[in-house]
């Protein structure tokens, strides 16, 4: 047997592997190679243990390595390991798909699968736009994002978001319009989230009047913009979005592939920010990041939109899905996941620990260079200023020293960003904060 390699100069990573969202010249200078982890901590292949302050990707909120999910998972690899996912289907993604939409908002009562946000933005849009078709309505395929949003790589996902760096290599690849950012300089190291806001959803009414509500099907945006720094909702701007949303009889996508299973404090964004979307998506936390799995929660409107009982019997009215759409084991790990997410009470969990957080990052005001400090139930960012014009350099320094310290923090754009798991203890946020402050204050 050939043994892996991680490269012959053993301090470069093997360039055999092209490494996704990753500056290659500063990770060959400096290798961050991880081999286990353990609860809230990553461990390195130096033996460090290092604190992860973003739960992996925002995914793995109730810890790493639970042993439930892992049994589980095992399980299931013994019993069926895959199942076709057209036209048969097994018990476990049927009880999943219960599971979720009762935890759900009540108007979600339906779950299509996916394997991933991306997947799970460009099935929203494309259901979006079959759900008018369906409805007599096929001009309306416009989509509407906003500025400073993600919703992942795939392509529509890559047009509707709104963080320019992500999107120029690749050019227009949809036609999308974009509502602007929540981000207002006047609330700058608000606590939580700020006030108002109903102004910055008002946007979409000249969207309306450029383009006519009968061209536009959705706009997709996050409760909270996580990728772009932890952005929060002022308080009025979602229930106004809903609002003009209703008004124009466009679908509002929430895209909550973040803000799922208690983020941000409470199950979903939905439920913190009492906004109800069309649709959901989600991933990530959804099987606490152990398997590969995302869903889209829809209305029982949209889903009847599709369901025709003068149809055939052997014709399909959503021709869409992939080949690990509700994969047997996935399902076994959103399963156990979700024993976990309510025997383990991560809702409450989050919601006790969000004033530690807060403090832990608010407490780092007044060091030099962050120029914002937000935060919202388990989620929080620090923002920098540029230093020589370069806007992304004094996060990136600061995330590397941090892992040199023992904290893993994700570093994008002009922040850093925070998404500790849900079982941290009150002790690893303080040293989370301590590795903060000194990092910082070092930076120049
Ligand atoms: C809001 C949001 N949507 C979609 C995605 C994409 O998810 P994935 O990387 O699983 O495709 C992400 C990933 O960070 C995200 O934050």
């Amino acid at each position: 047997m050939t043994e892996a390699v991680i490269d012959p100069d053993p301090n470069v990573a093997s360039e055999a592997y092209w490494m996704p969202f990753t500056a290659r010249n500063g990770f060959r200078k400096d290798p961050r190679i991880i081999t286990g982890a353990d609860g809230c901590y990553l461990i390195t292949d130096d033996g460090r243990r290092v604190f992860d302050s973003l739960s992996g990707l925002w995914c793995c909120g109730f810890g790493h390595n639970r042993p439930e999910i892992a049994e589980a998972v095992a399980r299931q690899l013994k019993t069926l390991d895959y199942s076709p996912a057209f036209q048969y289907t097994h018990p476990g993604v049927v009880q999943l798909a219960q599971r979720l939409t009762a935890l759900a908002p009540a108007p979600l009562q339906h779950a299509f699968f996916t394997n991933s946000g991306s997947e799970s933005a460009d099935t929203s849009l494309k259901i979006a736009r079959a759900y008018w078709r369906m409805r007599g309505q096929p001009s309306k395929t416009r989509f509407i994002g906003r500025i400073k949003g993600y919703h992942g790589v795939n392509f529509a996902g890559t047009s509707l978001g709104g963080i320019g760096p992500n999107r120029k290599l690749f050019g227009q690849i949809t036609d999308a319009d974009h509502l602007p950012h929540t981000l207002r300089a006047e609330d700058a190291f608000t606590r939580g989230q700020p006030q108002g806001g109903e102004e910055l959803a008002d946007h979409l009414e000249q969207l309306v009047t450029l383009h006519d509500a009968s061209n536009i099907a959705a706009v997709i945006v996050e409760p909270m913009a996580g990728s772009a720094g932890v952005i929060v909702p002022p308080s009025d701007y979602l229930r106004r979005l809903r609002a003009l949303c209703d008004k124009h009889d466009i679908l509002l996508i929430f895209d909550e592939v973040i803000t799922g299973f208690a983020r941000t404090g409470e199950a979903f964004g939905a439920d913190t920010f009492a906004v109800v979307p069309d649709m959901m998506n989600l991933a990530k936390a959804l099987t606490n990041g152990a398997i590969p799995m995302g869903a889209v929660l829809t209305t029982d409107e949209i889903y009847q939109a599709f369901v025709d009982e003068d149809l055939p019997e052997h014709m399909i009215s959503l021709p869409h899905g992939y080949t690990y759409s509700g994969h047997p084991v996935a399902s076994a790990a959103a399963l156990a996941a979700l024993d976990v997410f309510e025997q383990d009470g991560m809702v409450e969990r989050s919601l006790k620990l969000a004033p530690l957080l807060e403090e832990a990052l608010h407490g780092l005001r007044g060091l030099p260079h962050i120029t914002d400090i937000r935060n919202i139930g388990m989620a929080g960012a620090l923002q920098f200023a540029a230093r020589d014009g370069d806007p992304l350099m004094r996060p990136y320094e600061a995330g590397v020293r941090c892992f040199a310290e023992g904290l893993y923090v994700r570093w994008g754009g002009d922040t850093l960003q925070f998404a500790p798991p849900f079982t941290s203890t009150p002790d690893d946020l303080q040293q989370m904060h301590e590795i903060l402050r000194k990092v910082i204050a070092d930076l120049r």
